[in-house]
């Protein structure tokens, strides 16, 4: 038995993948997880959730995001972080940074919250429409940090 083997093994089953939350998905490429919730909730209340799991909802800032997302949760729909909060066109993501990547399907879009279709590419849905939702959360115990949403605040 080598035990080299077995020690690096449970040190990998301990601090990575596993150290998500049980049923969220590793990004390793990012140290993010992101878990589905296969609950229902209006854009707001989604958002309240993440939040109180130490999480917030997904932020997909780029294509490697996207397509991690896309190849975990294909064929499914749900609310991503994404929100044109104040009706002004300009979509945020929940952090309050703002969006430079997108993948929008329709442009422009008509709703004023972000969710993820079958496919992949994004809706703008209203808000007050209840889907499942998918968060990014902590990795394990006290050991979220977000990163920060540098110089790309909202000015108001
Ligand atoms: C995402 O996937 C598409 C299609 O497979 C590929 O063309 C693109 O390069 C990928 N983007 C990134 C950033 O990995
Ligand atoms: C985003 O900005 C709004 C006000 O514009 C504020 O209420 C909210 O706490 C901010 N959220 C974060 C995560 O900074
Ligand atoms: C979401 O649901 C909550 C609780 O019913 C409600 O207070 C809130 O206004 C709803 N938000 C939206 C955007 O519909």
């Amino acid at each position: 038995m080598d035990f080299g083997i077995v020690y690096h093994l449970i040190y990998l089953l301990a601090f990575t993948s596993a150290s998500c939350p049980s049923g969220s998905k590793f990004y390793q490429a990012r140290g993010l997880c992101f878990k589905l919730f296969t609950v229902s909730k209006n854009y707001t209340e989604a958002d309240i959730a993440c939040k109180d799991k130490g999480g917030i909802l997904a932020r997909i800032k780029d294509g490697a995001i996207q397509n991690f997302t896309e190849d975990k949760y294909a064929g499914k729909y749900f609310w991503i972080g994404l929100e044109d909060d104040d009706n002004d066109g300009v979509y945020m993501w929940a952090d309050n940074s703002s969006a430079m990547y997108n993948n929008w399907q329709t442009t422009p879009p008509s709703g004023r919250c972000a969710r993820y279709t079958k496919s992949g590419l994004w809706i703008a849905e209203l808000c007050s429409e209840i889907l499942w939702f998918l968060c990014e959360l902590p990795k394990g115990p006290n050991k979220w940090n977000f990163l920060p949403s540098i110089n790309n605040h909202r000015s108001h």
